[in-house]
C-alpha cells in the first residue's frame, strides 16, 4: 500500500494501520454490494449545506452562495470534485453557468450511474485515498490539473481509516495540492471519537487556523454522527480550508 507524501513516522505508523487497511481493501475490493449499501448517496447541494452549515465563512448566504460569489471570477470556468461522492445532485444544486466541469470520484460506479447524466459531469472510480487513485482523479481533471471546490464527505466511508494527525494531515495535504489559487474545500476527517489522538488534531487545526499569515484561511467545528437523524456525541472534525496567495505548497504540519 502506497501513500504518498509519507514521512518516516508515518512509515512507522502503517503497522498499526494495516491492519485496518487491509479489512478495508477487503471490502471495497470490487465488492459492489458495499456500494448499494450506504444509508446517504448522492445527496444533494442543501444536505451538504446543512452538514458544512458551522464551518462556512458566510452562514447567512449559505454553501451555494458562498461559492458562487467567493468564486465568481472562476464563473463559466470553474472545476468542482467531490470526492468520495457520486457529486451528481450535489453539483446539480449550483448554478447551472457556474462550472465547466464536476467530477465525482468514488470507489465503484453503481450500475445506473454508468449513462452519462449530466455533460458536464463525469463519474470516475478512483481511490482517492491512495497514490493511483489520486493520480487518476488528476488526469481526469484534464488542463491545467487544478480544482476550485473540493467536497469529501465520505460519512460511513471515511469512519474506520486512521484517526491520526499524521493520517489525517496525508489526506488533507493530498487534497489541498488539488487546489488552484483561491481553491477551496471542505472534508470531513475519520472518525475520532474516544481517540487519544482527537485533542491534537484539533491543536493542529486550531494552530493552522491561527497561524498561516494570511496565505490559507481554515475553520474546523465538531460534527455530531447522525443516527436515524438524530445527532449524537461530536464524531467527525469537519474543515474548510482555503488556498490563497502566497499559500505554502504542502500544508504546514
Ligand atoms: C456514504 S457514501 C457518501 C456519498 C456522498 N458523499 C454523499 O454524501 O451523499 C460513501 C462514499 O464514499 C466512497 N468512498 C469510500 N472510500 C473512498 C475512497 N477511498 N476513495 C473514493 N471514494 C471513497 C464510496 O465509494 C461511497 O460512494
Amino acid at each position: 500500500m502506497v501513500y504518498i507524501n509519507m514521512s518516516g513516522d508515518q512509515i512507522k505508523l502503517m503497522g498499526n494501520w494495516r491492519k485496518i487497511l487491509n479489512s478495508r481493501d477487503r471490502i471495497s475490493g470490487r465488492n459492489r454490494d458495499l456500494e448499494y449499501s450506504w444509508d446517504a448517496y448522492d445527496k444533494g447541494l442543501q444536505d451538504y449545506s446543512i452538514f458544512f452549515e458551522k464551518v462556512c465563512p458566510d452562514k447567512k448566504a449559505g454553501l451555494k452562495l458562498f461559492v458562487e460569489n467567493t468564486l465568481s471570477d472562476r464563473r463559466g470556468q470553474a472545476v468542482g470534485v467531490d470526492v468520495g461522492g457520486p457529486g451528481l445532485m450535489l453539483f446539480q444544486g449550483f448554478d447551472p453557468n457556474f462550472f465547466y466541469k464536476t467530477i465525482g470520484a468514488i470507489l465503484l460506479k453503481r450500475y445506473e450511474y454508468s449513462e452519462i447524466l449530466d455533460e458536464k459531469h463525469t463519474i470516475i472510480e478512483a481511490d482517492c485515498l491512495k497514490a493511483r487513485g489520486l493520480r487518476r482523479l488528476k488526469n481526469s481533471l484534464g488542463g491545467d490539473g487544478k480544482v476550485d471546490i473540493l467536497f469529501e464527505r465520505m460519512l460511513g466511508g471515511i469512519k474506520n481509516y486512521p484517526a491520526s494527525p499524521e493520517y489525517l494531515w496525508s489526506l488533507l495535504n493530498n487534497l489541498y495540492k488539488l487546489l488552484r489559487t483561491g481553491g477551496m474545500m471542505f472534508a470531513q476527517s475519520p472518525d475520532l471519537r474516544g481517540k487519544e489522538d482527537k485533542q491534537n488534531i484539533q491543536n493542529w487545526l486550531d494552530n493552522l487556523q491561527n497561524n498561516s499569515c494570511g496565505s490559507l484561511e481554515l475553520k474546523h467545528a465538531s460534527m455530531p454522527s447522525m443516527v436515524h437523524n438524530v445527532p449524537k456525541e461530536d464524531v467527525y472534525e469537519i474543515i474548510y480550508l482555503r488556498k490563497l496567495e502566497g499559500a505554502p505548497d504542502d500544508l504546514p504540519r
